[in-house]
């Protein structure tokens, strides 16, 4: 099988299962708090997240983050609570919005987070700066062909990698000196050099902060994953490691 038709298929069983689970919470907890989950909001616990290691990332350094994609926002909370005075959580998505700013209301940071609906950065005002700007990102290269624009597939697909060139070019001109860039990515199934070489093409210098080995496909997940294509160490699509990345403007 094609790489890319193995990314669709996988990410097509993602989406089969998380609309035939019937044990998806309206709450649920992660890291000691509660957060809320809306419908048709990417529920973290799907995957490990950057969120995991947000201690990592020097929020307190920070006067102002940017969250692309911010989902349930809890990257944009977590950032406001290590005391970045102002946080934007930004995603195509209008119920990530509303569920970000419910996440903001709950843990008391409301008057730190703002969350606009926005296509990668078309909802920045001009002059707006960040010190930081982060994206758990969707990680599947599937054929452009298939994928469309319902929120499903904006969640789970990126064809050639086309929006994290964009998240990444782009991002470089709203950084402000010192500023940097974080992404919460998969080694891409199959694809050990891609975070490499998209950081070169676009101009950062790359570092890794964490590593996560993944021997295991995640419980939540165990669904979408084809048993004969993932599990064996034989298989070339087995090696899938999770990283949290810092790209430092060159
Ligand atoms: C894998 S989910 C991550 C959600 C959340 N940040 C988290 O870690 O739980 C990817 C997010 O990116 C958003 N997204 C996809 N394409 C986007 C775009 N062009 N502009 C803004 N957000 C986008 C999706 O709506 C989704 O919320």
């Amino acid at each position: 099988m094609e790489a890319q038709d193995f990314e669709l298929l996988i990410g097509q069983n993602i989406i089969q299962r998380y609309h035939s689970d019937s044990t998806r919470p309206d709450v649920f907890e992660l890291l000691g708090r509660e957060w809320d989950l809306l419908d048709d909001v990417w529920p973290p616990a799907y995957s490990p997240g950057g969120e995991l290691y947000a201690h990592l990332i020097p929020f307190h350094e920070m006067s102002a983050f940017l969250e692309m994609g911010c989902g349930t926002g809890i990257m944009s909370v977590l950032a406001a609570l290590a005391g970045t005075e102002r946080v934007l959580g930004l995603d195509i998505n209008p119920a990530a919005v509303r569920n970000t700013e419910l996440n903001a209301k709950r843990h008391g940071v409301a008057d730190r987070v703002t969350a606009r609906v926005s296509d990668l950065y078309s909802a920045v005002e001009p002059g707006e700066r960040f010190d930081g700007i982060y994206w758990n990102p969707p990680f599947l290269n599937a054929p452009a062909d298939v994928v469309d624009s319902s929120i499903w597939h904006e969640t789970m697909f990126d064809p050639a990698y086309a929006k994290m060139r964009h998240f990444l070019r782009a991002g470089r001109e709203l950084l402000n000196p010192g500023g940097r860039a974080y992404l919460w990515f998969g080694e891409a199934l199959g694809n050990p050099t891609l975070i490499s070489d998209l950081a070169d093409e676009t101009g950062y210098e790359l570092h890794v902060l964490t590593k996560i080995e993944m021997s295991e496909i995640p419980e939540a997940l165990v669904d979408a994953f084809p048993g004969d294509l993932v599990g064996g160490d034989e298989n070339e699509y087995a090696a899938w490691h999770l990283h949290l990345l810092e790209l430092k403007p060159r």
